[in-house]
């Protein structure tokens, strides 16, 4: 996250050549951000309506979604690219699945239109309490979050849709000028919105397309963390095109001085992704992330477990 997400300072926002707003600092701002991760999705279906609600009920500063692009080109929230780990789609349409390299079937977003994924389940898979959970689309979740917390997407998978002739940094810029996202009024003294990649090249367009929108920088792989984070004059250089690094905990645990050089550089950093289910050699999940905000500087992090999350 940016100096933006921190401070709020008069900020002016522009969007697509549209949105153009002044806001003020907010006394409610606090320095440690909360990102619900696919919602609270240790409790409830990544991605539904049950995550992202329970994620605000739980104190998310933002709530995470991450983008797929259907057939016919509406962003829809999965992690996957595909439906098989997280719906009923082999059951609904047995047939319209595709072999990939290792002759797995696969079950691809983009091979669906909307109202074929709207017939799927998407809760069952996650417990019999939430059979008849629907996927979102993005405008959907911008609905269901309402300005209660910050929207966090990640655009998923650009080089997938870039063979396929879709540039999904213009689907979601298309899906902001819309305007169901209000994008000029802070939540709780920060940004309404930052967007997420893995992808170098999607990061730098973003910069060019919404500069003014916070940008978070993903590095997941230990290649990734050697290109950005292997000398400060790295991330300097990241610095020029992304506002936060949104590293594996890993990578931050592993090269802590990375936090300092991120500061130096006018970066926040918010690492991934923190988890009841794997905490390492922390005693808890509450006790990791306290580490890492407290000991190692980090400015916000990805969570399953907002409820866990360490206020102070
Ligand atoms: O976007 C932060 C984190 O979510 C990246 O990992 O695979 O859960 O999207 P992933
Ligand atoms: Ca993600």
């Amino acid at each position: 996250m940016s100096d933006l997400m921190r401070l709020v300072p008069a900020v002016v926002m522009v969007l697509t050549g549209v949105f153009i707003t002044s806001v003020a600092p907010s006394s409610q701002s606090t320095s440690r951000i909360l990102v619900a991760h696919r919602g609270a999705s240790a409790y409830a279906p990544e991605h539904t309506l049950a995550a992202y609600r329970l994620a605000i009920e739980q104190g998310a500063d933002y709530v995470e979604q991450d983008l797929a692009v259907t057939k016919d080109g509406v962003l829809v929230c999965s992690h996957d690219l595909t439906l098989e780990r997280t719906t009923d789609v082999e059951t609904v349409f047995p047939d319209r699945f595709v072999l990939d390299a290792k002759d797995q079937k696969r079950w691809f977003i983009a091979d669906f239109t909307l109202e074929e994924i709207k017939r799927l389940d998407a809760g069952s898979w996650f417990g019999a309490t939430f059979a008849g959970e629907r996927m979102l689309t993005w405008d959907e979740a911008v609905a269901a979050i309402g300005g209660r917390a910050g929207m966090y997407p990640e655009l998923k998978g650009p080089e997938v849709y870039r063979a396929r002739n879709i540039d999904i940094v213009a689907v979601f810029a298309a899906a902001l000028a819309r305007g169901k996202l209000d994008v000029s009024t802070p939540i709780r003294g920060r940004a309404p919105l930052v967007i997420q990649s893995f992808d170098e090249q999607t990061v730098r367009e973003l910069a060019k397309v919404l500069p003014k929108v916070p940008r978070t920088m993903l590095i997941g792989s230990e290649a990734m963390a050697e290109r950005w984070l292997s000398s400060e004059a790295r991330v300097r250089e990241l610095a020029s095109f992304a506002t936060d690094i949104g590293p594996a905990k890993q990578i931050v645990l592993g090269n802590p001085v990375m936090v300092t050089w991120a500061h130096a550089a006018g970066l926040t950093v918010t690492p991934y992704t923190f988890r009841s289910a794997d905490t390492g050699t922390f005693p808890d999940v509450t006790a990791e992330m306290r580490h890492f905000l407290d000991v190692l500087r980090v400015d916000a992090l990805f969570t399953d477990n907002p409820d866990k999350f360490p206020r102070k």
